[in-house]
């Protein structure tokens, strides 16, 4: 045997993507799989975005830009915030790339070891990885069985070493927005306590049921995030943008600068005409979706209607687990994820609902058909 050190570092030797890699593995046994596990778009991205950033490459602005981003890009970011907020002044905006990296910048610049940070579950993953690599701890607060924020339990946890609550409307993966009452309760607490907030809005052109309403309205020491992932399904291009506290968007300038430099230069030159996009035809679809799921799952299911992103987070049946059910829905040629992945439960599944009318029917109606069989 070996006597070699492993050359991995501490901060990453813990570092497990065995729940989803199960999934995918069990999956790439699937001849034409219904998909509905997927985190992005089934629509491409609109022409006029595109031609924006093959234009730009052409013309050659295929370098480095400025770290905070090309300055015609944060000038239409920094109007649609006055427009949306009535803002005269709007704090300092970076560029990033992705809210992955806008993400990964606030957390190495705020939390020190021991640290905790407040993360909502069901929540995104990727929080309470960045959490602890950064040093910190993720306290993890349950807000099942209906997703809405639970602001007593959340102000129980808090603590002195309490840096950050992380707040994701609409939530992946549960569909959840938060109604402006709620944000201005957790406006509240956060004054209360002296917290800064993360609001990652990635989700936030996919409302169904009413306007969006953000945490930056209540709460002037908001982090926002927004995105180009999910809105302009623009994935691959790695664009998303963060305002908030100018120190901490310094800190977090002056991090990009020593770690991803900048956003990919073609789409920040899009970003101004994807910021133009009429995306309303999508929404529209993406809520017809919405509505077939829901109907579909409500009663076999007992279903929470979900008010926004394209994900529904249900209920396994009874007497099993999320894994053991998605185990089952994989064998029957239907990819969903457990909650396990998204939670410490292992109680609910998620369903993506971003891919065709068609592919979406067949699978829900083999999910229906798995659970009244059981
Ligand atoms: C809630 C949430 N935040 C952030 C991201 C990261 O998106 P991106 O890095 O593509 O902007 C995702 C992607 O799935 C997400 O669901």
């Amino acid at each position: 045997m070996s006597n070699k050190k492993s050359p991995i570092a501490q901060r990453v030797a813990n570092l497990d993507a065995s729940g989803i890699r199960k999934v995918f593995d069990l999956a790439a046994t699937m001849k034409d799989p219904i998909n509905l596990s997927i985190g992005q778009p089934d629509f491409d991205v609109p022409d006029p975005i595109k031609e924006a950033a093959i234009e730009a490459i052409r013309r050659g602005q295929n370098k480095y830009t400025q770290t905070q981003g090309i300055p015609e890009l944060r000038e239409a970011i920094a109007d649609e915030l006055r427009k949306e907020f009535g803002w005269t002044e709007v704090p300092p905006i970076l560029v990033t790339s992705g809210v992955s990296g806008a993400l990964m910048l606030a957390f190495f610049v705020l939390v020190d070891p021991g640290d905790e940070v407040i993360i909502l579950d069901p929540y995104f993953v990727m929080y309470v990885h960045q959490v602890r690599l950064a040093g910190g701890i993720p306290v993890i607060i349950d807000t099942y069985p209906d997703f809405r924020p639970p602001l007593d339990k959340i102000e129980a946890a808090i603590t002195p070493r309490t840096k950050l609550l992380v707040v994701n409307s609409p939530c992946n993966p549960s569909g959840a927005i938060y109604t402006a009452e709620e944000l201005q309760s957790i406006a509240e607490i956060a004054r209360r306590h002296n917290l800064l907030v993360i609001s990652d809005e990635i989700y936030n052109l996919f409302c169904y049921d009413a306007p969006f309403r953000s945490l930056a309205e209540f709460y002037e020491n908001t982090i926002l995030m927004r995105g180009f992932s999910k809105s302009y399904a623009m994935t691959g291009w790695r664009m998303a943008y963060v305002t908030g506290p100018k120190d901490v968007m310094d800190k977090m300038t002056t991090l990009q600068q020593y770690s991803f430099v900048c956003a990919p230069s073609m789409a920040q030159v899009a970003g101004p005409i994807a910021l133009k996009t009429d995306m309303s035809p999508q929404v529209a679809a993406y809520k017809c979706k919405r509505d077939m799921v829901y109907e579909a799952l409500r009663d076999t299911f007992g279903l929470v209607k979900p008010a926004g992103a394209f994900y529904a987070f249900v209920p396994a049946p009874k007497g099993l687990s999320a894994t053991e059910f998605v185990t089952r829905a994989i064998q029957n040629n239907v990819l969903v994820i457990p909650g396990s992945v998204f939670s410490e439960r292992d109680s609910h599944f998620r369903i993506s609902y971003a891919t065709t009318d068609e592919k979406l029917a067949q699978g829900l109606e083999i999910l229906n058909k798995l659970a009244n069989s059981l």
